[in-house]
């Protein structure tokens, strides 16, 4: 059973660590999608009104362990404060005098949010000792610790698990209302449960396929990951992206999921570019016809056609439970984010759960201008996510469940 900060008693005048998942997109300095920053504001609100000194704690980035000035914090500090409208102090440092000073100055029902802590090594190392160390010298900041970053929760890291060890642990509203939408899906789903997996890369969803064709009645594949598909299938495929090496596992899939009776289904048309680049030329062809454009084997795969989004689009309506991770097409460019467009539309017209994973398929619905109240729920977490439909423990849970 996961503590929650309902069952934490009193709140008032402690100091309170909470770990959230900040690690956002910034542009020229400023935070560019604050969707984490958003799901973040209920517990947060809940902690400072219940009275607590409250200490935030976040990475951004992957800095390798020395601090960087471009995964500093500080423009989530602002983007914090003018969500919610009160000061939000930030401290340049994690651990050290200036955070200890800044932790002690705090009156209850204020925040302060600390520098990167992937800035010190120790908090990704692989040797779970030096990330004992790191986390003893967190603890000394709070007296409770309050897990809340449902987008990290897969990482075994010092401030996600052994922090949590170290103090009397709660989960935060986020991670709860994660855990709410994500189990349902995963225990009874309400039938046709359709996935939707696009993306580049076949390698990180393997798990999920394996776990997830006995359990679905329909697979949907676009993406870059869609082309390794089409090549297991004995099809050209250009200057589309290979991977090559998962070539058998996908065969499996494939004869895995005809032996299952689940429909796997991949679009029938495809929009080929004659680079990668928003101002690319590009034709549409069927998927067996990659080769046929004048690009020849020079073209690239960027998009879904438009059959194949429509396929998609009635597949999703069609259904009562349907999880969508990862992007149809490269949709940061114009030209090719029509296949993302057509199935986040589709998401929004399910009767019944939507469920859009985080990372870039819910970075795509905000870009694309979609109102995240037309979804049943955007998960903040894209790896996290697609490792709990996986059926995988994740430290960041197991060590706030009793
Ligand atoms: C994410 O964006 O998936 C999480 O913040 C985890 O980041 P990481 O993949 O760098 O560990």
């Amino acid at each position: 059973m996961l503590r929650t900060i309902h069952q934490a008693g009193n709140f008032r005048n402690k100091a309170v660590i909470l770990r959230c998942d900040f690690n956002v997109p910034l542009s020229d300095g400023r935070v560019s999608d604050d969707g984490r920053i958003r799901a973040a504001l209920p517990t947060i609100e809940f902690l400072t009104n219940a009275g607590a000194k409250l200490v935030i704690i976040s990475h951004l980035g992957r800095p390798d362990g020395s601090p960087a000035p471009k995964y500093s914090l500080k423009p989530v500090a602002e983007r914090l404060s003018e969500l919610l409208g009160k000061p939000v102090r930030f401290v340049s440092e994690a651990i050290g005098p200036i955070a200890s000073k800044a932790v002690s100055d705090l009156q209850g029902g204020e925040l302060a949010l600390l520098e990167n802590l992937r800035f010190d090594p120790r908090e990704a190392s692989k040797n779970p000792n030096e990330r004992n160390v790191y986390a003893s010298e967190l603890a000394l900041l709070g007296d409770i610790y309050v897990g809340d970053g449902f987008g990290v929760v897969h990482r075994e890291q010092a401030s996600v698990f052994e922090l949590a060890k170290l103090l009397p642990s709660y989960a935060g509203l986020l991670i709860e209302s994660e855990l709410k939408v994500l189990e349902d899906l995963t225990i009874s789903p309400t039938r046709p449960y359709t996935v939707v997996l696009g993306g580049s890369k076949v390698s990180d969803k393997l798990g999920v396929i394996q776990h997830l064709l006995p359990k679905v009645d329909r697979l949907l594949i676009g993406g870059g990951m869609l082309f390794s598909f089409l090549a297991a299938k004995g099809l050209k495929i250009g200057k589309s992206l290979l991977e090559e090496d998962q070539l058998t596992s996908i065969q499996g899939f494939l004869s895995e999921a005809d032996r299952l009776g689940v429909s796997l289904v991949l679009p029938e048309d495809v929009v080929v570019a004659s680079k990668f680049a928003p101002d690319a030329d590009f034709e549409v062809v069927g998927a067996d016809a990659i080769e046929s454009t004048r690009f020849g084997s020079e073209g690239i795969g960027l998009d879904i056609g438009p059959r194949g989004a429509e396929l998609f689009s009635s597949i999703i309506k069609d259904s009562k439970t349907v999880f969508w991770n990862g992007p149809m097409g490269v949709f940061e460019f114009d030209h090719f984010a029509q296949g993302t467009r057509s199935v986040a539309q589709a998401m929004t017209e399910v009767d019944g759960i939507s469920v859009v994973g985080g990372g870039d398929s819910a970075a795509a619905v905000r870009k694309l201008g979609f109102s995240e109240n037309a979804f049943t729920h955007i998960s903040t977490g894209g790896g996290a996510s697609l490792e709990f439909l996986e059926g995988k423990l994740l430290p960041g849970l197991e060590v706030l469940n009793d």
